[in-house]
């Protein structure tokens, strides 16, 4: 298949072009490089053998987009979004702008152009306070604790209705549990801008010396240990789910909604204890107040997308952290 994969230079988009390649598909990449630099390309190249086709271009350019959709895709994998949520609660227009109205171009461009196949990154926080565990896919939607959250919501529902207007469209709608890791051989992987949001990424900059210690969000919940329990899943698992998709459901119309997770749940110092197994370095910590708007647990059923696309993880946390170390002290 020939896909157009927007946001494909970032953290997931990358590892699921290198997968695609490996998959014998053709991606052709779209990026604006706003959280990302075009050096992955090159670096997807020696992964693959040959860089993808890569065009720097931002999902709200209608016109440019229009021209190169024209040139013909089988399947477009949308990941291109802004991604902080922190930052989405300060600039929330910032955010619908990008993620709302930059797909919303980008379906419009897609309907005009013919492309019939889309696969869209959405997210386990759709689920919000989850009311029982694990979480399936026919869990009711849930309330939204930010704006960043809210646009997985609100393009979900824009998505479903665009379908029963093109009863041909194939809709795949992925909620991603939390992706970290890095692909094995360290050319790419995770590159936050500024202070990590994210647990993996904090924890790898605390193992090399470059921020002195994790504060732990939370002690008191009620979970064995107190910390906050995570569904970590590495993101060459991750990125293969998106060809199982592809190849499972291409051609085949309706909305189809698959978590992807490993189906297993770790703690926040279950994490810190295989970082510092993997990497060597002492992670130190300390235990602080809950952050607003975080749930205590979190963790996928994953038996859909295993029966449905016959995908399920291989990798486990020790080989997410030896994976993200590896990446994290490879000199970049
Ligand atoms: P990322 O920031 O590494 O990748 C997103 C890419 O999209 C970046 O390369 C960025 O430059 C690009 N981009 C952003 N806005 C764009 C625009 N207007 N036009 C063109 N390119 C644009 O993030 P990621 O972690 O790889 O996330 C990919 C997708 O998965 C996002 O939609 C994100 O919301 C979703 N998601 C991520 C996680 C996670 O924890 N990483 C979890 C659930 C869902
Ligand atoms: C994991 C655990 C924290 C940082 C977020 C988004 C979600 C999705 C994935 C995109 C929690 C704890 C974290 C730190 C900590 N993103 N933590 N100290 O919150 O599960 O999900 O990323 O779609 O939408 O909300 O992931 O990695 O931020 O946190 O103790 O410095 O680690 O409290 O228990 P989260 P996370």
């Amino acid at each position: 298949m020939r896909v157009l994969v927007t946001g494909g230079a970032g953290f997931i988009g990358s590892h699921t072009v290198v997968a695609l390649m490996e998959a014998g598909h053709e991606p052709v990449v779209l990026d604006n490089l706003s959280n990302s630099r075009a050096s992955v390309i090159r670096r997807v190249g020696e992964i693959t053998g040959s860089a993808p086709e890569f065009h720097e271009m931002d999902i709200r350019d209608q016109e440019a987009l229009t021209e190169l959709a024209s040139q013909g895709f089988d399947a477009c994998v949308h990941f291109a979004a802004l991604k902080a949520v922190g930052e989405s609660v300060e600039q929330p227009i910032r955010y619908y702008e990008n993620n709302v109205a930059g797909t919303i171009s980008l379906l419009s461009v897609l309907l005009e152009t013919g492309i019939e196949n889309f696969v869209f990154s959405s997210s386990a926080t759709v689920y919000g306070i989850p009311q029982s565990l694990p979480m399936t896919e026919d869990m009711p939607i849930g309330e939204a604790t930010n704006p960043y959250g809210q646009s997985k919501i609100m393009m979900e529902q824009v998505l479903a209705d665009v379908q029963i207007a093109n009863p041909t469209w194939s809709v795949s709608l992925l909620r991603y549990f939390n992706p970290v890791g890095a692909h094995h051989s360290s050319l790419i992987g995770e590159d936050p801008r500024g202070i990590p949001n994210n647990l993996m990424p904090y924890v790898a900059q605390v193992a090399e010396g470059r921020l002195p210690k994790l504060r732990v969000f939370g002690g008191d919940y009620p979970t064995p240990d107190g910390t906050g329990i995570r569904d970590f899943i590495h993101v060459v698992d991750l990125a293969a789910g998106h060809v199982a998709a592809l190849e499972g459901l291409a051609g085949k119309p309706g909305v189809h909604i698959h978590n992807l997770g490993t189906g297993r749940g770790h703690s926040v110092l279950e994490l810190v204890s295989a970082y510092e197994g993997a990497s060597g370095q002492p992670i130190p910590y300390e235990i602080v107040e809950r952050r607003a708007g975080d749930v205590a647990e979190s963790w996928a059923d994953v038996s859909k997308a295993r029966s449905e696309l016959g995908w399920a993880t291989e990798r486990d946390l020790i080989d997410m952290c030896r994976d993200s170390w590896g990446w994290q002290s490879r000199a970049k």
